[in-house]
């Protein structure tokens, strides 16, 4: 599996305070068979992320030599990404595809202005992954206001703990809903702390009960992002048939 969201790095925003906390989280991650691990620090007003100190955590965190390959990134607040210049943004580029963007979706309200900020971004070159929108109330009220961006060329991340109800009914069920209604392209863990549970990519999997699109959402798609081509064909949904005869 591939997880383009986490807060692996140490010391640098809310996730480990230290290294070790660091190795814990890459272990479980390696644990659940993800190979590859996007570092996504918040770069916001609270935790302002230098492009250089996240490229050297990424560093520090691949001289660990977890057997998971750190890459660089950035989650991105939607305002504070405004005063940033194309060459900070390309440093903060998701997996280390510099023309892709990992912007977080606020908790709470809904940014009236989103699609021109998108469209901003595309205009100089960047395309945008929503982080984690079945989290914000709004969107679990009315799933297909994300219709628009996601026509426009947005890729919709939903959190491993939000598909298999970790983070309670609203984002589950929000989730489902988005899932339905191809509206979601990726699964990630944004993960922040070092317990096994907290990435969760591989209960997000086992929730969905649908291999190929399991894999779709955990492999397929992010490693197409990665390369920046085109993303492959979703798996039609898989028919739960449980004839009586057969076992
Ligand atoms: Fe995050």
């Amino acid at each position: 599996m591939i997880d383009l969201h986490s807060h692996v790095l140490p010391g640098l925003d809310d996730g480990p305070r230290d290294v070790a906390g660091t190795r814990e989280i890459l272990a479980a991650a390696r644990e659940e068979g993800i190979e590859r691990i996007a570092a996504t620090p918040h770069v916001r007003d609270d935790h302002p992320t230098d492009p250089a100190d996240m490229e050297r955590l990424v560093d520090e965190a691949n001289a660990l030599a977890m057997d998971v390959e750190v890459l660089p990134g950035g989650e991105l607040d939607l305002r504070y990404l405004q005063g940033l210049d194309d060459a900070t943004l390309r440093r903060f580029g998701l997996g280390g595809n510099p023309s892709l963007l990992l912007v977080e979706t606020p908790y709470v309200g809904w940014p009236l202005d989103l699609g021109d900020v998108v469209f901003g971004l595309a205009v100089r070159g960047f395309t945008v992954v929503l982080a984690h929108p079945e989290r914000n109330p709004e969107v679990q009220e009315r799933p297909d206001r994300l219709r628009d961006l996601v026509e426009a060329g947005v890729f919709v991340q939903l959190t491993a703990a939000s598909v298999d109800g970790r983070l309670g009914r609203r984002p589950a069920a929000a989730s489902k809903e988005l899932l339905s209604a191809g509206l979601a392209h990726l699964i990630a863990s944004d993960a922040h702390a070092p317990a096994v549970r907290a990435v969760g990519m591989q209960s997000a999997v086992d929730a969905l009960d649908d291999e190929p699109l399991g894999r779709w959402l955990t492999h397929a798609v992010p490693a197409a992002l990665l390369d920046g081509s085109p993303l492959p064909p979703r798996p039609e949904r898989r028919r739960t048939m449980r004839l009586p005869w057969h076992r």
